[in-house]
């Protein structure tokens, strides 16, 4: 059988102030995929202070042997997502303990910032450049509805930011722009949502509504209050949560900060419903896939 791990982030210990004034502090996000024949799927790794650790629990999946990563999934160019990716390439220690084969992104440089500049993701594509310099690894776009297996492990990209048009009157946030796809394993099928916002949900939600149930949901944007979509949760209707969340996002999230949020309310019944949930900063997680 085949693993899902959530890998506990260093940033999702942080147990400080935790509102609109100091910021929200990113937890960070990783996931490792372990098929059933042992091949390996990164889903974004975290912090740049998660890069030694990141590389360690590859490690613990192959018995002593160097890890070959097959696919690298990159949901969006933020440093909680794939900063750790950019300091193992900029570690030269810590770059020589893994191999991998190849990247998948999408960081659409039509993208818009909230003044209508286009081109403000073009530092994610150059330091992807470099990764794939420093690697030797292939890199890809993502196509919508792509269907990618891996030694049995299928990836399913639901959600690309294939149409920026729909995107560029949101904000300028690139979250916009995160990757949403499931994994299905032998047994359970997990869906992996980054930092992706409402809108894409929505857009995910009416395109594949009878095909979104699953058994693990990975909340979108860490499982806080701005971002959620009630009839995504309804479709994929999860068991079992993975919440990418920090000590001090979780406590704000339940403290009644939020509570006349939407997003809040919507997050706190997908948690409630769920039979288990785990959330990053209790620590690494295994689940059977
Ligand atoms: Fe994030």
């Amino acid at each position: 059988m085949g693993k899902f791990i959530q890998y506990g982030t260093k940033e999702s210990q942080y147990n400080g102030p935790f509102d609109s004034k100091v910021g929200w502090s990113a937890a960070g996000m990783g996931d490792v995929i372990v098929t059933e024949n042992g091949k390996l799927i990164v889903v974004d790794g975290g912090c740049r202070n998660d890069a030694e650790a990141l590389v360690s629990l590859l490690e613990a999946q192959c018995e002593g042997k160097k890890p070959e990563i097959d696919t690298w999934i990159i949901t969006h160019p933020h440093g909680d997502h794939y900063g750790a990716l950019q300091q193992i390439c900029g570690t030269p220690e810590l770059a020589d303990r893994i191999s991998v084969k190849s990247f998948i992104y999408w960081f659409p440089m039509e993208f818009c910032n909230k003044d209508g500049v286009s081109g403000v993701l073009e530092y994610g594509n150059k330091d992807m450049e470099e990764i794939c310099r420093v690697t030797g690894a292939d890199s890809r776009r993502p196509a919508r509805d792509e269907k990618l297996n891996v030694d049995g492990t299928e990836i399913h990209f639901l959600y690309v930011p294939d149409d920026c048009s729909v995107l560029n009157t949101a904000g300028g946030n690139s979250n916009h722009c995160s990757l949403i796809f499931t994994v299905q394993g032998k047994d359970k099928k997990v869906m992996v949502t980054g930092d992706a916002y409402g809108r894409s949900m929505q857009i995910t939600a009416w395109r594949y509504h009878r095909a979104l149930k699953c058994d693990i949901l990975q909340m979108p944007h860490h499982a806080l209050c701005d971002s959620y979509c009630v009839d995504f949760y309804r479709y994929v209707n999860a068991e079992t949560v993975l919440m990418p969340i920090s000590i001090a996002g979780y406590r704000a999230m339940h403290s009644g900060m939020y509570e006349k949020s939407e997003g809040c309310i919507a997050n706190l019944c997908v948690e409630a419903r769920a039979d288990k949930v785990y959330k990053a900063f209790d620590g690494t997680v295994e689940l059977c896939i």
